[in-house]
């Protein structure tokens, strides 16, 4: 069924209730649904109903969508005149958009623009559930070790955020959930079992109706041919029958296809999924928990470089730094004529007396137990635009989205050291990726020659993890590249700026602690096989006091201590900068020029290192970034695809990050593909959505949990969709992240809907795709102030 089709099937579901006065306008609509920020109970589904009706409204009697009406028609503009549209001027903060769409056509701009909205994306990126309440895809409910800090607030953000539950009424035993009526599996519990063995009751009263959206076909089934939830899904229908047996009896039997399940099973995985990689087993998780995985080589990189932690107090805490590279004096400002010119003054004396030293010192060292192995070479450039990593919004199902539209690079939701390395179902959960994303990379450089890049062995997905101390992120490292066979690149978070994490000492925190910093990334180099290692940093942790261009050279060339010592750098592959700081609201703009003058900074160091290679002590090649290339990637606010190559043009990143404007606009990786603006109407908006569904189900299943985590995560991708501004709409181009549109009405009632910052607009969009919501599903959203704006907004 194509998405007109499912359109006209819901119509007709709902007809009947098509109650509500047709002409009033969705600003009254809006108005009307204004309310303060509740959890929705939909309770009320009939209004629901009802008013979806009406926001479908374009779809006229006989079963064709109609050409969008004008919307001056439909919609009567609050103040009394109709005044002629007039072109606005650009201002700042505040979307262009065209008069006629506009709700409040005379009104100051700047004034309607949505309020409130400075501190959503704080909120959203702080709002990570793990540390508050459960996460209903892999209950996480009550994590260990954060009850002390569970009151603690980031500003803007909803906190005490649930989620509610989605269950069947009854129960179903899983020794009746996929086996035919009469050869159900022996329950284990036998009379003592709770749950409900009576199939037929089950499917009576137990549970919701079957839906009717995506044809009635199973996600699942269609996928795997077969559907693991059995009678517990909610399209079980459309993969069951009632046969009649030869002694006449009824029996509800579960279809197979069986070519399907054929094609299926060839690349199922030991926990039954396929498409879907790094999946790891229930006895590899159990294994960590009980601590019987083996790190041997972190174990022994560890004590390594706990031996040689006397000697470097010896000889580094204890005389004055000198400093090993001319750049800090071109960037501080001084010149290094005396230095290029060759003549030995009393200090340069005094260095070579230092080396001597120097020398004799390093001999004191213990040599390191291995040598970090070599690296696969990856690759940056500018077909290869990324997606950040996105906690909560970052999850299989969108980036499936965004690979489709073109992202080249992803990278999971952070993961925490810690509960990786216990065995957590949840963190490991965070690590499998759809079978799109290791398909290889587009790299079109194929007439230059990149070094030792293998464009068949690359591919898209990379983990990203946060640890704080040098053990933990090498031991992670570990058994990640041990467990995980499907990873890019392992990423070091040095940017998340939640307070928990930083108050523990990674994420952000790391950024004021350089040399902890490097000796991290340098052990997850030592550890991790052929996996390279990145990471993401920002400017630094306080405003006006950036420090990233220092850890840059520090971790292309080596901290001092690493290069008088001999260890060589930490060898990253990969530099991705947020041009932002900690404390940064995401209200001020991200600092491209600081990214530049990083860039520039970057190549100099390069350049710098092919000579110092000659002169200062050589450092094994094993030591440094793959060919002893390290890429820089800058990040923040890229909205489109003239954002995306002016930063590659000015900024001269090899790539760039996109976070929010996916989200927004996912389709931005097909704009950055075509080069030209792509002005997606509704409906195709819309099939997005059907598609996130889809894929959301194939990932968290079709019963009614499955639905309910679906319809979760969609809300929460649908908390930052509403925010796009249809191109068509806009007087002015660019359009930029920043800007915040006045209340205005789209194109037809579709693309209004689609921009309703209610969430329980969001919850009708919904269940479009997945039936009524639960009664006892709730949402929240992260961003405390969308019940705000739904007030500024009326
Ligand atoms: C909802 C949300 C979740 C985020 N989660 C992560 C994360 O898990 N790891 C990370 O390194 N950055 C995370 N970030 C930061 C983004 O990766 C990115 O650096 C930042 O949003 C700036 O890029 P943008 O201006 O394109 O949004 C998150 C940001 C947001 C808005
Ligand atoms: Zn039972
Ligand atoms: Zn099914």
């Amino acid at each position: 069924m194509d998405l007109k089709q499912h359109l006209l099937a819901f119509r007709d579901k709902l007809r009947g209730e098509e109650t509500v006065d047709q002409s009033s306008t969705m600003a009254e609509q809006l108005v009307d649904s204004a309310n303060p920020a509740q959890p929705i109970m939909p309770e009320h589904s009939a209004v629901t109903k009802a008013e979806n009706i009406q926001r479908n409204g374009a779809i006229a009697e006989g079963g064709e969508i109609v050409e969008p009406m004008s919307p001056r028609k439909r919609v009567k503009p609050l103040n009394e005149e109709n005044e002629p549209p007039t072109p606005s001027k650009r201002q700042k903060g505040v979307a262009p958009i065209k008069a006629e769409y506009l709700l409040h056509p005379s009104g100051s701009q700047s004034g309607e623009a949505r309020r409130g909205a400075e501190h959503d994306d704080d909120a959203a990126e702080a709002a990570d559930d793990r540390y508050s309440k459960g996460d209903s895809r892999d209950n996480r409910q009550n994590r260990k070790g954060n009850k002390k800090d569970k009151n603690k607030k980031q500003k803007g953000q909803n906190t005490s955020r649930t989620f509610g539950s989605s269950h069947d009424k009854l129960q179903l035993c899983n020794s009746r959930a996929s086996s035919n009526e009469f050869s159900p599996k022996d329950c284990p519990f036998g009379d003592r079992c709770r749950l409900a063995h009576d199939l037929r009751k089950y499917l009576q009263d137990g549970r919701r109706e079957d839906l009717a959206t995506f044809g009635g076909q199973c996600p699942v089934y269609e996928a795997r041919g077969f559907c693991n939830l059995g009678w517990k899904c909610r399209f079980h229908s459309s993969h069951s029958e009632e046969r009649e047996s030869e002694d006449g009896r009824k029996e509800l039997v579960l279809l197979e296809d069986e070519a399907r399940k054929a094609e299926f099973m060839k690349t199922c995985g030991p926990e039954g999924e396929a498409g879907v990689v790094n999946v790891v087993s229930k006895e590899e998780k159990i294994n960590l928990s009980k601590r019987k995985t083996q790190t041997p080589r972190s174990d022994a990189y560890i004590k390594w470089t706990n031996t040689n932690l006397d000697v470097d107090r010896d000889r580094f805490d204890n005389r004055p730094k000198k400093d090993n590279s001319s750049i800090i004096k071109e960037e501080d400002g001084e010149s290094s004529t005396k230095q290029e010119s060759g003549e030995l003054g009393p200090k340069e004396e005094e260095d070579a007396t230092m080396q001597q030293e120097d020398a004799d010192n390093r001999a004191q060292y213990v040599e390191a137990p291995f040598r970090p192995s070599e690296k696969r070479r990856i690759y940056y450039g500018p077909e290869t635009p990324v997606l950040a990593p996105l906690t909560t919004q970052g999850n299989l199902p969108f980036r499936r989205l965004c690979v489709e539209l073109g992202a080249q690079v992803t990278w999971s939701e952070m993961a925490m050291g810690l509960p990786l390395l216990q065995g957590e179902r949840g963190e490991w959960a965070l690590m499998k990726a759809h079978e799109s994303e290791i398909q290889a990379p587009k790299f079109l450089q194929k007439n230059t020659v990149v070094q030792g890049y293998d464009n068949a062995k690359d591919l898209k997905f990379g983990a990203q993890v946060a640890a704080n101390k040098p053990w933990l992120a090498t031991k992670v490292v570990e058994v990640l590249t041990a467990l995980c066979p499907n990873l890019r690149a392992i990423d070091l978070n040095c940017g998340c700026p939640i307070n928990l994490v930083c108050e523990q000492g990674s994420g952000s925190a790391l950024l004021d602690n350089p040399s902890k910093l490097e000796n991290t990334l340098r052990g997850m180099n030592y550890v991790s096989n052929e996996t390279p290692i990145t990471v993401k940093i920002r400017m630094g942790t306080k405003d006006n006091d950036p420090k990233a261009h220092k850890l840059i050279k520090r971790l292309v060339l080596g901290g001092y201590e690493a290069v008088e010592s001999g260890r060589g750098t930490a060898g990253v592959a990969a530099i991705t900068l947020h041009g932002r700081s900690k404390q940064q609201r995401y209200t001020r703009s991200a600092d491209w020029s600081y990214i530049a003058e990083c860039s520039a900074l970057i190549n100099r160091l390069k350049r710098e290192k092919s000579e110092q290679s000659d002169t200062v002590k050589e450092t094994d090649p094993r030591d440094l970034a793959p060919n002893g290339h390290v890429y820089f990637v800058g990040n923040g606010d890229c909205y489109s695809h003239v954002d995306y190559y002016s930063h590659l043009e000015n900024a001269k990143v090899d790539s760039v990050m996109v976070a929010r404007g996916a989200l927004i606009k996912p389709w931005i990786f097909e704009e950055i593909e075509a080069g030209q603006y792509l002005d997606k109407s509704a409906s195709e908006r819309l099939s997005y959505v059907e598609k996130f569904a889809k894929y959301g189900l194939q990932t968290w299943g079709s019963d009614e949990m499955g639905i309910g985590t679906t319809r979760r995560f969609l809300l929460e991708w649908l908390s930052f969709a509403y925010r796009y501004v249809p191109v068509g709409l806009l007087e002015h181009l660019p359009p930029n992240i920043q800007d915040r549109p006045p209340a205005f009405k789209g194109r037809d009632d579709l693309e209004t809907l689609l921009a309703s910052g209610n969430y329980k607009d969001w919850i009708k969009i919904s269940e479009m795709f997945l039936g009524p919501a639960h009664p006892n599903f709730k949402f929240e959203p992260k961003h405390k102030s969308n019940s705000y704006e739904i007030e500024a907004e009326g």
